[in-house]
């Protein structure tokens, strides 16, 4: 609605303050009409003549002395009829005994920034009209100008959209948040806590940008231009309106899972329940950057096409869960009830948390009243303390065997580096500490390990344990008595990109292994793309003749779609091929073997003149990936990627899926890379050699699983 056309109800409770006085005043010389009401005594039908309240306050508010069970309800009825109301400054920490929020906002005072402050606008909210007319990043207050805030830091709204980061100067503050929306009924309320002083005004530039900012807010909580997009939705429907925010970004996967927009770390919880498969992952709806982690969740029938669900586990700001719901797993417990085991972080503690479903599809959670599970680490060890937490203590791996339960835990010892811890118990809220199962040995096994997994192979088993860097492998067995793991074989699971992985046990007996594919481009070229992290392709895991080996899944198969290449190959000094694929969905699949000392070269990603260009390069010893020259943006990664692999014959699958490359080599080594070609036409893809090769080659284009996501 037009600001200017606007009747305004400027909230007060009490006398005006300066500031206030400042504010309203100023609002008045620009909106139709701008009327006191008090707040105290608010009645359902004062709000009624107003387009749109706004209560300022730049003062902390004493609950005591003003009891807001009467403002509520009137406030609650004005919204549910369409009302809008902005809240600003301390304003904001109101909304929790408003009853707009069970979480009210953590970090509240007065402050100053050595730089002008203002907002960074989150990419799926960037056509929000609170930012028409205003930069991606805009500051709407002078430096060294003393305001009083409100706003997110280590906690976020149990329900509103978070619009926008803090930025101060050219800094951003992604963990801050400032500025938020919720949906009442059919109206709306707006939260902007900082940066907002209209009394103590130097700096011009900043003061025109603040005006412009508070009339968009006032603007859109009136009248019809509200929209009903939330990237926090319940349904498909919103889903799928998130994901539509993203589509054009040429690096959206478009058959790996990624979160509908915002952050993803590890996969969590992986189970099939009903016939149904479940993933839950590391999830930050405040925006693409680690914080205030909840459990994502996505469901598939074949393993292929995801359906995302809303949120299933969030931080209670009164649990041992305050600050994040961290890594775990998903078991059947005794009777059959799906259950969790995941990490509840708070202050400097993280323990062990239980949370049952209370339905089938694995959408309602409850959390144990008895959480935390396991109430300290243990006490006989020298468990790693350091700056963050008391104890390194984290990421559950939770098995029946012979009637008991048993757990690892991901932990360190001081001096010694990772190890994963051993539990016991008769029931999943009941551990005993058995012992160290395994512990670091060589120098880079990490001075903590996380999310350890054990699985049975059959033949062996397999523990692996991800180490802050890559993901170490032990093949070998297990002692469950006197605890320990006798290694007949170690190494890497991938040598790149891929981190934290989980497996799922498929009712046909099979491990899937679904690893987390993290950035490797700069934080604020995530924050831009306004999406970060996704899952890998599912590899199968087994044993063949006492080796390890490491597939993709077979039901990827289903996604094949043009047969693009098929046949012989044959390679001279000097040959170079170009190969029938476009559009950087595709899988590959060669039979190769060399005269040696040749080295041969498969080209991705290449634009036309071949300016921006990624490479995987088998040489004598390696297959490597080399992105020096891969993408044009000089926030991304360009280290090199070197996965062993000997002789001259070589058996490779490679998965290219817009940002990503998953190279499966002799059916064991991986190497995983992510890459952002700046150009959309960089989707060449090539092969060269400066020796004989021969083989076979087969190119499949792939198909997109993601109802959006898939528009280049
Ligand atoms: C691994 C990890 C886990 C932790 C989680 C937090 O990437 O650090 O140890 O539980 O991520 O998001």
């Amino acid at each position: 609605m037009n600001p200017h056309a606007l009747r305004v109800a400027a909230l007060t409770v009490g006398e005006w303050t300066p500031e206030q006085t400042a504010a309203y005043d100023w609002l008045a010389g620009e909106a139709a009409s701008v009327e006191a009401v008090a707040l105290d005594d608010l009645s359902p039908s004062d709000l009624a003549a107003y387009d749109v309240a706004w209560w300022h306050r730049d003062r902390p508010l004493d609950w005591e002395a003003f009891d807001p069970t009467a403002a509520a309800p009137a406030l609650t009825g004005y919204l549910e009829d369409g009302g809008g109301l902005l809240l600003t400054l301390h304003g904001l920490s109101a909304v929790e005994p408003l009853g707009i929020d069970s979480v009210p906002p953590d970090a509240v005072g007065h402050e100053s920034t050595p730089a002008p402050s203002g907002y960074l606008v989150k990419r799926v909210h960037a056509d929000h009209p609170v930012f028409e007319g205003l930069d991606d990043a805009f500051h709407t207050r002078g430096a060294d100008t003393d305001t009083a805030f409100a706003r997110y830091e280590s906690v976020v709204p149990a329900r509103g959209d978070i619009l926008a980061a803090g930025r101060v100067g050219d800094d951003s503050l992604v963990g801050h948040k400032p500025l938020v929306e919720w949906r009442v009924g059919t109206g709306r309320v707006l939260g902007a806590g900082t940066g907002l002083s209209f009394s103590n005004v130097r700096d011009y530039a900043c003061a025109a940008t603040r005006e412009r900012f508070v009339l968009n807010c006032l603007g859109s909580l009136a009248g019809p231009r509200r929209r009903a997009f939330t990237d926090r939705p319940a349904s498909g429907e919103g889903f799928r309106a998130v994901r539509e925010k993203l589509a054009t970004d040429h690096h959206r996967p478009g058959y790996h899972l990624a979160a509908p927009a915002g952050w993803l770390n590890d996969p969590n919880g992986l189970i099939e329940h009903e016939g149904t498969y479940h993933v839950f992952y590391q999830y930050n709806p405040a925006g693409p950057y680690h914080g205030a982690i909840h459990w994502g969740h996505a469901t598939s029938e074949d393993l292929l096409s995801w359906d995302d669900q809303p949120v299933a586990l969030a931080p209670d700001p009164e649990g041992p869960d305050r600050d994040g719901c961290w890594s775990g797993c998903a078991v059947h417990d005794d009777d059959g009830t799906p259950t969790i085991l995941y990490t509840g972080g708070r202050h400097r503690r993280q323990l062990p948390c239980l949370a049952t479903a209370t339905d089938d599809d694995l959408s309602g959670w409850e959390k144990d009243p008895r959480n935390p599970i396991i109430d300290a680490a243990p006490s006989g060890l020298d468990v790693l303390e350091t700056d963050d937490w008391e104890a390194e203590f984290r990421d559950h791996c939770v098995w029946k065997q012979d009637g008991r339960w048993y757990q690892i835990i991901g932990s360190g010892l001081h001096g010694t580096g990772g190890c994963a811890l051993l539990y016991e118990g008769e029931a999943l809220d009941d551990w005993r500490f058995v012992g160290v199962l395994h512990r670091a040995t060589a120098p880079d096994a990490g001075a903590v390990w996380e999310c350890p997994e054990l699985l049975d192979l059959g033949d062996a088993q397999l523990l692996h344990v991800s180490n802050y860097d890559k993901v170490r492998y032990f093949l070998g067995d297990s002692d469950l008595d006197a605890p320990g793991f006798d290694v007949h074989e170690s190494g890497l699971l991938d040598h790149g990109d891929f981190y934290a992985p989980q497996s799922l046990a498929t009712s046909d007996g099979r491990h899937l292994m679904w690893g987390w594919l993290p950035e490797a481009r700069a934080l604020d070229a995530q924050w831009e793309a306004g999406w970060s992290g996704l899952l890998s392709v599912p590899r199968e895991l087994t044993t063949e003749g006492g080796a390890f080996v490491q597939r993709p899944a077979r039901e990827l198969a289903a996604l094949r779609d043009r047969h693009a290449e098929t046949g012989d190959l044959a390679l001279t000094a000097g040959s170079h091929r170009a190969l029938d694929l476009a559009g950087n969905r595709y899988e590959l699949a060669v039979e190769l073997d060399r005269e040696p000392g040749t080295t041969l070269e498969l080209g991705l990603f290449e634009s036309p003149a071949g300016s921006e260009r990624t490479v995987l390069r088998w040489t004598e010893d390696a297959l490597v990936v080399d992105r020096s020259r891969a993408s044009h943006d000089d926030r991304t990664s360009t280290e090199e990627q070197r996965a062993p692999v000997a002789g001259d014959s070589l058996s490779v699958r490679v998965f290219v899926d817009r940002s990503t490359v998953e190279v499966f080599a002799n059916e064991a080594t991986c190497l995983t890379s992510r890459v952002y070609p700046t150009r959309v036409d960089a989707d060449g893809v090539t092969l060269t050699a400066d020796g004989r090769v021969e083989g076979t080659l087969d190119a499949w284009e792939l198909r997109g699983t993601f109802p959006a996501g898939q528009t280049q």
